[in-house]
């Protein structure tokens, strides 16, 4: 087992190069095996999560060359995909899980999908059932909930109009993903606006989709033809340097080349709300996605209270948020967040128990955290509960706790952040990895 040692930082400095947006890298795979024709995508996440869909693209047929920060995929069109020999394997991936079971609904051969304990866990059954009503015919343990997931894919599936039950671009990509290879128009509409990736890709891939007020359409069936994707750097990854300058007593941190397509900047509003002093320079456009260079310097924080459409806007940064919501005065109410317990673990329960431990006085609430910040942390063994984000955001609480701090359990760190620690060592933080 991997532990991280944190000793409390005086000052933060220079530039924070964080990997490529996982989202992104994600989708350019996914898309580039039902191409036709080779895609180049620069700046990948090389992280366990995206290694998971290259892999599944590779038992596909797919071939694949790994380049330093550079991928060349030889698609084959959506109709040169093989069955695999055998179960997917796509160990804490969501993403993967999630977009391939939609990819794979339209391939007409039997597909399983698996993954770790805690992909295990997670919903199937709000994607399975949509996907059912396409053709495709799909089983799932645990009376159609769970993972592992059969696919028995339909070619052509019959387009359908979807209202999601919850704000989902894990569903929305899915079924768009299926929708490519189904005959008419498939229309999904969510409670809120979801990221956008697929939407925003699509048409680098050579598709066509109209976007609507809360929602998608798609005309099917659409070929694809092979793409140059340069992906950003990873808006979610930049969050923990960002947080950590604002919150240290000096700092002056640049993330550089970061993406800030306006369905996962909450974080960034929200801070800038509280108090904080984000800088954001250089904006231009990268593959379709907003880019631009961010400073963080430190600031004083005030508590505040979000629910509503702020969550889908900045789903993966709560346990961030809870840190920064932590040393900042005041109280910090966030509702609405109930999606936050089937993420990687059940992110609320987890975030209440752990930041406890450094001393913050947080209470547990049905779909979210109450949060009394402002009193001095103290350094804490923490418990990553296998989850990356948990992990990543109790590191920045120590570097702002008295004493030192231990994070148990962060190999997961790997799956998104590969370098996490490095990273913050290059900053000027005391930070050791330590195995065994
Ligand atoms: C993702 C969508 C979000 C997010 C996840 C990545 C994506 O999940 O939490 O980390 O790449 O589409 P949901 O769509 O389940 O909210």
């Amino acid at each position: 087992m991997t532990r991280l040692i944190v000793r409390p930082a005086a000052r933060l400095a220079g530039e924070a190069a964080v990997p490529g947006d996982k989202s992104i890298t994600h989708r350019a795979i996914l898309l580039a095996a039902l191409a036709e024709g080779p895609t180049v995508v620069r700046r990948y996440l090389s992280a366990d999560d995206c290694l998971r869909s290259l892999a599944a693209i590779e038992s596909l047929g797919v071939a694949v060359k790994r380049e330093p920060a550079l991928l060349r995929i030889e698609g084959r069109g959506a109709g040169g995909l093989k069955e695999p020999s055998g179960p997917l394997d796509l160990g804490n991936s969501g993403t993967s899980l999630r977009l391939l079971t939609g990819l794979l609904s339209a391939q007409p051969f039997l597909s399983v999908l698996t993954g770790d304990a805690s992909l295990r866990r997670r919903p199937m059954r709000r994607l399975i059932e949509p996907l059912r009503e396409m053709g495709a015919e799909i089983f799932a343990w645990g009376g159609g909930e769970r993972a592992p997931v059969v696919v028995q894919g339909r070619r052509p599936l019959r387009a359908v109009r979807t209202v999601l039950p919850v704000a989902s671009a894990q569903l929305k990509s899915a079924l768009l993903l299926a929708g490519l290879s189904a005959e008419g128009a498939t229309q999904i509409t969510e409670p809120a606006r979801s990221r956008d990736h697929t939407e925003r890709m699509l048409p680098q891939f050579g598709a066509t989709v109209a976007i609507e007020p809360l929602g998608v359409r798609l005309a099917g069936p659409q070929p694809l033809r092979g793409a140059e994707i340069d992906v950003p750097a990873d808006l979610s990854s930049g969050a923990f340097p960002l947080v950590a300058a604002t919150i240290v007593q000096s700092a002056e941190v640049r993330v550089p080349a970061v993406g800030i397509n306006p369905t996962r900047t909450g974080l960034l509003e929200l801070l800038g709300r509280m108090g904080a002093k984000i800088e954001i320079s250089k904006r231009r456009e990268q593959s379709g996605e907003p880019v631009a260079d961010l400073t963080a310097r430190p600031a004083a924080l005030r508590g505040l209270s979000i629910g509503g459409a702020w969550i889908v806007a900045m789903i993966d940064e709560f346990p961030i948020l809870c840190v920064a919501a932590a040393v900042a005065t005041g109280e910090t109410v966030i509702r609405d967040a109930q999606e936050l317990r089937v993420k990687e673990s059940d992110r609320i329960a987890v975030m209440a128990t752990e930041l406890r431990k450094f001393g913050v006085r947080i209470e547990e609430l049905p779909d979210g955290v109450r949060i009394a910040g402002g009193a001095p942390l103290r350094g804490a063994v923490g418990q990553s509960h296998g989850d990356h984000r948990v992990a990543m955001a109790l590191a920045v609480a120590g570097l702002v706790a008295q004493g030192e701090t231990v994070i148990e359990d962060v190999q997961c760190i790997e799956t998104s952040f590969p370098g996490f620690a490095a990273l913050f060592r290059q900053l000027g933080a005391d930070v050791t990895e330590v195995s065994g």
